[in-house]
């Protein structure tokens, strides 16, 4: 997410003539834009709760004030603008990125905060699905706040798609990340693979692995590299609660007393089969049923929202991966790909339901970066010529509006 938009506390915002009740009013998007990148700075430290921005407006139209839901247990986003605006909130106008809530949890129902406020106008970008926590949209104009819906909604679901996927489909939000030469292998022919991409790479894959509440691999993958799947970020920036569950899934409870994917770095969970003998050092276990194709991943997933675990990594191996995205499972693919080429060697991803061609998996395209010598390609699910494929997006959002 980017941070271009200049909106400073104080900063005057330029009006025009257009009606201002107009959702799709471009005085509003700036704003909102604002709110969504501040709403980014949460990302990896508030799951199980949304992120959220808020920006908001004095009643000359200057911004008053900004902020984030930081992590959660912590101030809702609109608390904090609304701190940083005092008695300017009074008569102006708050952008929030999800539907201000209107139940008490751990804190207070932010719509209570706007009234409270005296804000005028609420500008939101998305409506909340989740039922404990709508209903701010009415309360606020219950009490004759103007309330618009619907401004930036897409940009708002994209920072947010770990915690909607969550609630609309009540399945942690899948991300599917590998390395890989330009030709898609991941290992040369004897089964080196250290290292394909550069350390600039290998460092982003942290900062991906810390915007995560659970990384997962496969038994292979375990056995072959014995990695350690943490996320090596700066102790301050991610206390030992918040670190990502490890996830091994182990049909046959075969990880090694002495993998370093049990050390005491991070809780480690082990999946394994209903039938399997679980060994004495493997002491958090979940017990799945098998499919043709291994364990059962919707049911891996299943326990997984269980123990509130939001987003997921996987990481692979080939196999592993495959089985993902065959059982549409996959919600975003990040591939850190090599300028090298190998040839030979094991693919990225293994079978993934495919027989012929009319059945691949399409995906778009949502951002390219370099990163060092390397190129971080960000993919979802569709693409044109969608094959109605292996990868599954979050269903619309339930219409509020208005
Ligand atoms: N370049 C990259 O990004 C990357 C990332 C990770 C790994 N790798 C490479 O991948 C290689 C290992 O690949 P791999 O395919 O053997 O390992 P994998 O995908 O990590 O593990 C596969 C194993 O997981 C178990 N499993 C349980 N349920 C499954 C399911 N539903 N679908 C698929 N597997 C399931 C199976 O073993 P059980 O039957 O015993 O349960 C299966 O043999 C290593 O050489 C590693 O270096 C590369």
């Amino acid at each position: 997410m980017s941070e271009q938009i200049p909106a400073r506390a104080g900063e005057a915002i330029p009006t025009d003539p257009r009606d201002p009740t107009d959702p799709a009013d471009p005085r509003d998007v700036p704003h909102m834009r604002r709110a969504i990148a501040l709403a980014a700075r949460g990302l990896g430290t508030t799951s199980p709760n949304p992120v959220v921005g808020c920006v908001v407006l004095d009643a000359a139209a200057a911004v008053a004030g900004e902020g984030f839901h930081a992590y959660a247990g912590g101030p809702h986003a609109e608390v904090v603008a609304l701190r940083e605006a005092g008695e300017r909130a009074k008569g102006g106008t708050a952008y929030v990125t999800l539907e201000p809530c209107n139940h008490t949890g751990r804190t207070g129902p932010c719509a209570e905060a706007l009234l409270d406020a005296g804000v005028a106008r609420v500008v939101i970008a998305v409506a909340d699905p989740n039922p404990m926590a709508a209903g701010g949209v009415e309360r606020l104009r219950e009490r004759g706040v103007q309330v618009d819906v619907g401004v930036l909604t897409e940009e708002a679901e994209r920072v947010n798609a770990a915690w909607l996927t969550s609630v609309r489909a009540r399945r942690p939000y899948v991300t599917w990340k590998f390395a890989a030469t330009l030709d898609g292998r991941s290992a040369a022919e004897d089964g080196t693979s250290k290292w394909i991409t550069s350390p600039e790479a290998r460092a982003d894959v942290h900062r991906l692995r810390a915007e995560c509440d659970a990384i997962v691999a496969g038994i292979g993958t375990v056995l072959a590299d014995d990695p350690l799947l943490t996320a090596r970020t700066p102790e301050e920036e991610k206390p030992r609660e918040r670190l990502p569950l490890r996830v091994v899934v182990d049909s046959g409870a075969r990880t090694p007393a002495a993998a370093r994917v049990l050390s005491g770095h991070a809780p480690t969970l082990v999946a394994v089969a209903l039938d399997a003998d679980v060994p004495p050092h493997l002491h958090d276990v979940v017990r799945l049923p098998r499919t043709p194709y291994g364990l059962d991943l919707h049911a891996l997933l299943a326990e997984l929202h269980r123990r509130q675990v939001v987003s997921v990594l996987v990481e692979g191996g080939p196999s592993l991966a495959g089985s993902f995205v065959r059982e549409g499972l996959v919600d975003r693919v990040v591939g850190y790909l090599a300028p090298a080429l190998l040839g030979a060697g094991s693919a990225a991803l293994g079978p993934a339901g495919v027989a012929t061609i009319s059945e691949i998996h399409r995906l778009e395209i949502e951002d390219v970066t370099p990163i060092g010598p390397d190129l971080r390609v960000v993919l979802r699910p569709g693409g044109r010529q969608g094959s109605g494929g292996a990868t599954a997006s979050p269903r619309p959002a339930p219409s509020k509006e208005n």
